[in-house]
């Protein structure tokens, strides 16, 4: 899988990294910025999301795409596509041009709008990366673990570095029996859940 990375990934993976690194640096307004994951959470995102079971593979919170192309890896590698949503528009424009050249089209279906108005209609998901506001985490906890097929991984992002804000959600997903949990101390910390069954 990382092995044969296309070119034109790669390229438009350096190209949003250096964006994401410019916007820590300029004060950019936080809107505005991509606030990605680091690269070892995308390598992270795409093993595990490799060796999810069979279902749908989603994400909440897409900005320019840079996470998307990750788990894009693991969609080619085990013939699936990813749905992936995102709210504002301008990061909705990025996305787009992201998914155009790097030929990564065939495999995203990206939907513009409140992932929370969409989630009702995933009722087997194999995993699902969220990565959005902070306020929306436990609503999409709630709708998300019960679709999750068995075996199946929701993986949220800023678990250390949000630590405080998130706690609720985190005391709720380390203590839920539907599912299997713990935080990994990668990149900015990932609370990794598996549905029991
Ligand atoms: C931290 S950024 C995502 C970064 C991206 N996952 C990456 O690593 O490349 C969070 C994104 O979630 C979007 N967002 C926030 N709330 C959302 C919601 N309810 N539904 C869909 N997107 C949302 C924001 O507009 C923002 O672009």
């Amino acid at each position: 899988m990382f092995h044969t990375i296309n070119p034109d990934i790669l390229t438009r993976m350096k190209y949003l990294e250096d964006i994401n690194a410019r916007d820590r640096q300029d004060n950019t307004p936080l809107l505005q910025r991509l606030r990605q994951i680091p690269p070892e959470t995308g390598r992270f995102l795409a093993l595990l999301a490799a060796g999810s079971p069979e279902g749908d593979m989603i994400e909440i919170g897409t900005s320019a795409g840079y996470s998307t192309l990750w788990l894009s890896l693991a969609a080619e590698h085990t013939g699936r596509s990813i749905t992936t949503f995102e709210v504002l528009p301008e990061k909705v424009k990025l996305a787009r041009e992201t998914f155009k050249v790097t030929r990564a089209a065939n495999r995203i279906k990206l939907v513009e709008g409140d992932a929370r108005d969409h989630l009702r209609n995933f009722k087997k998901i194999a995993f699902c990366f969220l990565d959005a506001e902070k306020d929306v985490y436990a609503d999409c906890y709630e709708m998300v673990v019960p679709n999750l097929v068995p075996g199946g991984l929701l993986v949220a992002d800023n678990a250390i570095n949000h630590q405080a804000v998130l706690q609720p959600v985190l005391d709720r997903a380390l203590t839920d029996t539907r599912v299997d949990a713990l935080i990994v101390p990668i990149g900015k910390g990932e609370l990794v859940c598996r549905k029991i069954g």
